[in-house]
């Protein structure tokens, strides 16, 4: 027994030595964590349960029948992050690169199947050169395997893709299909053709951090959902984000225990909007004041500022923040800030998180290059993750709320919930100057005839008033007391039902 016991511990040991101590060194060189040391910081002590460690190649070309490499270049399991379950992979570029093998990815699609099961999310850790190439199809059919498992696990349990490494070529079509993806800087890419073909083809020269590095990706191309300074720093913060997600579709937003009294007032709120409109505000201020311990998780932070997007709790549950950012662009819409918070509703939706949504929008972005673009279609993204979503949904609007964006963001008449407005707000077709000039354009040359309809104007529809008086706004509330009305209201909606009409899926102005 004792020789067994031995035999098991050296099979072990080498397993975890992935391509041996030279390899690991030229990967600590790079300033990157190994696979093994990866998950070791993702998961809580001792809780990682590993599967498929003996797992090898069945390659017999090129000389790789002489070269077997336990594991297969990548470590699975499952584990939990503060005693929740998860599912994991952790490429290990310690062994061929990290390099996808056939059996390499049945290991990824056996915790991909395993998650969807278990009801638990999978966070996968993607360091590696791409397809096996001494492999070929057999590798690419193991790539589209695990594509096919990333499009069923969609919306059944959170998926996260960290990039800690290479991603290139159809490799990066896995992580663009989970959730969210999250980079670290200076050691990850992701490029579906590397610099060297770009230099050929098209006679670009560039490199691969400029092509795709994380400051591309999160400023860019919006690929990235986030960017971290090193693997560290990205592990604990994919650590605090799985703490704001449901474990599956069906578990619920979770709860959690909370140190903030729900009906704190915070009289600061009654001066953040400025008197003068046309003077902007931070919109970070009121999720931060709002938010349970002012903990606010945001998503896509360089991309599309204008619209901010990402998690809060209140009274220890998750809720999805939509808010406009009137410090960028005026908080204007337009195609990048509607594809980001339309993609974030259906994530919330999906996962049953409740939608605060805030408002101070002057519109939709105007310009060529925005219609050239497609911002018809990309509101219309928006317009129908709103309309579509079922989970509870709060609406504030604190100023602006013209034509279309407040059609757009989220009001009663895509089945807003609790729609509330600040005295401050402003609820009209557009601001009062230009109604003025469209609607009185012969006594533009009068200064005093267009002064006093502008102040017309503004008396009729630059407040909540209107809105309120057609049940529109459910109640004008002041704005030091928007935590305890939110969260009051959110606490009413918790048993909400909606029944919708039956479809096999909708089809959604991609
Ligand atoms: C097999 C690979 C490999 C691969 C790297 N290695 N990529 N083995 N298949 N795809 C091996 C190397 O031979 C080397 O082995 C070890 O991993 C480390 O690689 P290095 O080149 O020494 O590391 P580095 O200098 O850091 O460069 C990393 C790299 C480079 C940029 C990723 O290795 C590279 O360009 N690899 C090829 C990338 C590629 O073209 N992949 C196919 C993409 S197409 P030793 O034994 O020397 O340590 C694709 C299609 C997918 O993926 C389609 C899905 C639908």
């Amino acid at each position: 027994m004792s020789d067994i016991l031995e035999q098991l511990y050296e099979r072990r040991e080498k397993a975890r030595k992935g391509g041996g101590q030279r390899r690991i060194d030229a990967q600590h060189a790079k300033g990157k964590l190994t696979a093994r040391e990866r998950l070791e910081l993702l998961l809580d002590p001792d809780s990682f349960e590993e599967f498929d460690m003996f797992v090898k190649h069945r390659s017999v070309d090129f000389g790789m029948e002489k070269t077997h490499i336990p594991g297969d270049g990548v470590v699975t399991g499952w584990g939990t992050i503060n005693g929740r379950k998860t599912f994991v992979f952790a490429q290990d570029f310690t062994v061929f690169g990290g390099s996808l093998s056939e059996t390499h990815a049945k290991k990824i699609c056996k915790v991909q199947e395993m998650a969807m099961m278990h009801g638990a999310p999978i966070i996968g850790l993607n360091d590696s050169g791409g397809a096996r190439i001494q492999e070929g199809v057999a590798s690419l059919a193991g790539y589209t395997d695990v594509f096919q498992n990333n499009i069923k696990a969609s919306g059944v349990v959170p998926q996260i893709s960290v990039i800690m490494g290479p991603s290139a070529g159809g490799a990066v079509y896995s992580p663009a299909l989970t959730d969210f993806i999250f980079m670290v800087r200076d050691s990850s890419y992701m490029f579906l053709t590397g610099p060297d073909v770009l230099k050929t083809v098209t006679n670009e020269i560039v490199t691969a951090e400029e092509l795709g590095g994380a400051k591309t990706h999160t400023t860019k191309s919006s690929v990235a959902d986030g960017a971290f300074d090193n693997d560290m720093e990205a592990i604990a913060e994919i650590r605090r984000l799985f703490d704001f997600l449901p474990l599956n579709n069906r578990a619920g937003s979770p709860k959690r225990p909370f140190f903030d009294k729900h009906d704190r007032i915070d009289t600061s709120l009654d001066t953040l909007v400025p008197d003068n409109p046309n003077l902007p505000y931070d919109m970070h201020e009121l999720v931060e004041k709002i938010a349970d311990e002012g903990d606010f998780f945001e998503i896509q932070s360089d991309f599309a500022k204008n619209i901010l997007c990402g998690f809060i709790r209140l009274e220890g549950q998750t809720i999805g923040i939509v808010a406009n950012q009137p410090m960028v662009l005026a908080g204007c819409l337009d195609s990048d800030a509607s594809r980001k918070a339309a993609r974030h509703v259906r994530f919330c939706d999906a996962f049953d998180i409740p939608l605060l949504t805030l408002v101070d929008v002057p519109g939709f972005l105007p310009g060529t290059s925005q219609e050239f673009g497609g911002v018809i279609k990309h509101g219309a993204k928006l317009l129908y993750a709103f309309g579509e979503a079922t989970v509870p949904k709060v609406t504030i609007i604190t100023r602006k709320a013209y034509g279309g964006a407040y059609c757009v963001m989220a009001p009663k008449h895509l089945g807003g919930d609790m729609n509330y407005a600040w005295p401050s707000a402003q609820i009209a077709v557009m601001g009062a100057k230009g109604a003025t000039e469209i609607l009185h354009r012969k006594d533009l040359g009068d200064a005093e005839k267009t002064a006093a309809h502008i102040a017309d104007y503004e008396a009729r529809f630059l407040s909540p008033f209107r809105a309120a008086e057609l049940g529109y706004i459910d109640e004008v509330i002041q704005p030091r007391s928007t935590r305890k009305r939110i969260t009051r209201a959110f606490a009413l909606l918790k048993d909400k039902e909606l029944q919708t009409p039956w479809k096999k899926h909708g089809n959604l102005p991609l």
